[in-house]
């Protein structure tokens, strides 16, 4: 069928719309809701047909003159671009640190056969759990400073670990004496030291990092000489903490190669290496999953559970829980279910379910009465494991004998008193 030919009005609007989209078809198509197919047959028709000239595209706008560079900016930039460079090439050198001191101390992972075990034996097997978390050795509270409630310096973190390797002997030998016990579990949980990152603890430290690394070896070397005196067996497991960090940013990748965390716990294997009734479980992972009894335990430091700080009243509760959830989730999707999960961090001891949240060496800062923190008495848990109960025995072993206090607890009137 002969196709109707376009009409001049037809035509003429095409054009118009041509005009007033500043010659740009597409527009001009959309604008009179026809294909542009169509639009370019019409303005074919109209220039051939009609004699109708093409509108002309707008000539385009002058560039603007180039604006002058302000020197102070130039300035500045160079500053920035030289400061960029110089820190990642620091990066760099810090990966390559990593991988030599690596090489030089690296761990090897091995789980002793008493560790996994499923026997269960005549009279029921158990380990004993020794969890240790934020010493933060070289860290300075002052007492004048929180009303007296606390105060902290190497000195104190020396005594309060040696008080806990006290405990962990006498009433870990006490709980375990109507059963095997086949040693014990010692988890070495992240922020073992200060450091020197926040800008603060570098001012008020006692010690610098290195000696903070070398104070914390001391202890642990110490307790760890004690543990396998009174238990026969210790199985070491090494996780890196926050305040270890040797890198201003939280790095996802060589965190726990980078980190004042495991050359603590590697020095502490070098003294024992040789020694075959004290293992260890340090690597390059920021968790370590350890099997006990058929059962697995998962060891991390708590800063990367997927959750932030506490909130409101609940405090870290709700985070703790929420971050071993995720834990578990993320586990089970692999095939491997913790039984227990432990970690430090919070600073809160805490045992919602199958979670052992660990309290601190320090106990009550500055930080947390500048956000009026729940006072919690410096404390580390220590518990049982049973080969039938699973956690038969827990307590978190506080540091500090409980001092009566120096001030009356309630003033009331004399007559009040009397009566
Ligand atoms: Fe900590």
């Amino acid at each position: 069928m002969p196709q109707k030919p376009l009409s001049r009005e037809s035509a003429a609007e095409m054009m118009a719309a041509l005009a007033e989209c500043e010659g740009n078809t597409l527009a001009a198509a959309r604008m009179l809701g026809i294909a542009p197919g169509t639009a370019q047959n019409r303005i074919r028709t109209a220039e051939t047909v009609y004699g109708m000239a093409r509108p002309q595209k707008p000539a385009p706008a002058p560039r603007p003159p180039p604006v002058e560079a302000d020197p102070r900016e130039i300035r500045d930039a160079t500053f920035w671009r030289r400061r960029f460079v110089a820190e990642e090439r620091a990066r760099l050198d810090a990966e390559l640190a990593a991988e030599q001191l690596a090489g030089v101390r690296s761990i090897p992972v091995t789980i002793p056969e008493w560790v996994a075990s499923e026997r269960e034996g005549r009279i029921g097997k158990s380990v004993i759990g020794c969890l240790i978390s934020d010493i933060h050795m070289g860290e300075v509270i002052s007492a004048g400073e929180i009303n007296g409630i606390n105060e902290f310096n190497p000195d104190i973190a020396r005594e309060r670990l040696s008080r806990y390797f006290d405990a962990a002997c006498e009433v870990g030998s006490r709980w375990a004496s109507d059963t095997d016990c086949e040693g014990v579990l010692l988890a070495l949980a992240g922020d073992l030291i200060s450091g020197d990152l926040h800008t603060e603890l570098t001012i008020t430290n006692a010690l610098t990092a290195h000696e903070q690394v070398s104070a914390a070896v001391g202890c642990i070397v110490a307790g760890i000489g004690r543990l396998v005196e009174q238990f026969g067996r210790v199985h070491v497991i090494g996780v890196p903490g926050n305040h270890g960090r040797t890198t201003m940013k939280p790095t996802a990748k060589l965190y726990a190669r980078l980190s004042y965390d495991m050359l603590v716990v590697s020095m502490v294997a070098e003294r024992f290496s040789g020694d075959d009734r004290v293992t260890f479980q340090a690597d390059a992972n920021t968790d370590q999953i350890t099997p006990i009894f058929g059962r697995l335990v998962l060891t991390t430091h708590g800063d990367k559970i997927g959750t932030k700080g506490g909130s409101g009243f609940a405090g870290p509760n709700l985070p703790i829980v929420r971050g071993a959830k995720k834990i578990a989730e993320q586990q089970a999707a692999v095939d491997r279910l913790p039984h227990l999960i432990q970690f430090g961090h919070y600073h809160t001891s805490t045992n919602p379910g199958a979670i052992l949240g660990n309290g601190s060496v320090p106990g009550y800062s500055e930080y947390g009465h500048n956000i009026r923190a729940v006072v919690e008495p410096p404390q580390q848990w220590l518990y049982l494991l049973h080969s039938k109960w699973w956690m038969r025995e827990r307590a978190p072993i506080q540091l500090e004998a409980p001092r009566t206090p120096a001030l009356p607890k309630v003033r009331v009137p004399a007559r009040m008193s009397a009566a």
